[in-house]
């Protein structure tokens, strides 16, 4: 069974708004969601703008995608703010400063508190690598290897305040297969990953 015969089909164009979505991308570590989401953009199967990318890692290589692809950046670096309610107002000024009105969390591995989800009420969304609500939290695709499923996938979701809740919008199944290492079964995750997130961002 390949991962693309069972994961939801999507629709082709997909569904677009009149005009451009605006991002602002929250971003930790490598970016490759990122990356997926500009090429949709590219490809013009997502009508969106990527307004500015956000993120928290001085090291990130999401820094450097973002800077070859031209797009504004912005280190917010957690351990610079007293408290996580005040990195969420630097956030929330940094998609506001530049006009963006949706936010997507593409590997931000911080929590966000009212603060933001107040700011953004349903317009921001997040992608999880599991089958939510199995696995939320940290180490998710190692907790699918080590509770034995035999089927896990990767989740975009609204974002509310408990982690890794709130409405489900698209999900794509993986299969574990019986010799999956962590990486190997991590690298189907992600493949599925870059093909649901922009269109669920297109359906959002
Ligand atoms: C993804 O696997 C996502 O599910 C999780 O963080 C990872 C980010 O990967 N929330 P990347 O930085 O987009 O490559």
């Amino acid at each position: 069974m390949t991962d693309a015969l069972i994961s939801p089909a999507i629709p082709k164009p997909l569904p677009q708004s009149e005009s451009p979505a605006k991002l602002a991308i929250l971003a930790s570590g490598n970016g490759s969601n990122l990356e997926a989401i500009a090429a949709a953009i590219d490809r013009e199967d997502l009508n969106a703008t990527i307004q500015v990318v956000i993120y928290n890692n001085p090291d990130a290589q999401v820094a450097n995608r973002a800077s070859d692809r031209g797009l504004p950046a912005v280190l917010l670096n957690h351990r610079e703010f007293d408290s996580r309610e005040a990195l969420d107002r630097a956030i929330i000024n940094a998609v506001k400063d530049h006009d963006a009105e949706w936010v997507i969390m593409a590997g931000w591995m911080r929590r966000v508190t009212e603060v933001l989800i107040n700011a953004f009420s349903k317009r921001i969304l997040n992608i999880h690598p599991s089958l939510l609500p199995s696995f939320p939290g940290i180490r998710a695709v190692e907790q699918a290897l080590t509770a034995g499923v035999k089927v896990t996938g990767c989740t975009v979701h609204y974002v509310e305040l408990v982690i890794d809740s709130g409405p489900i919008i698209m999900q794509a199944v993986v299969p574990v297969q019986p010799d999956d290492t962590l990486q190997s079964l991590q690298t189907r995750i992600q493949t599925q990953e870059h093909r649901i997130y922009p269109a669920a961002i297109a359906i959002a």
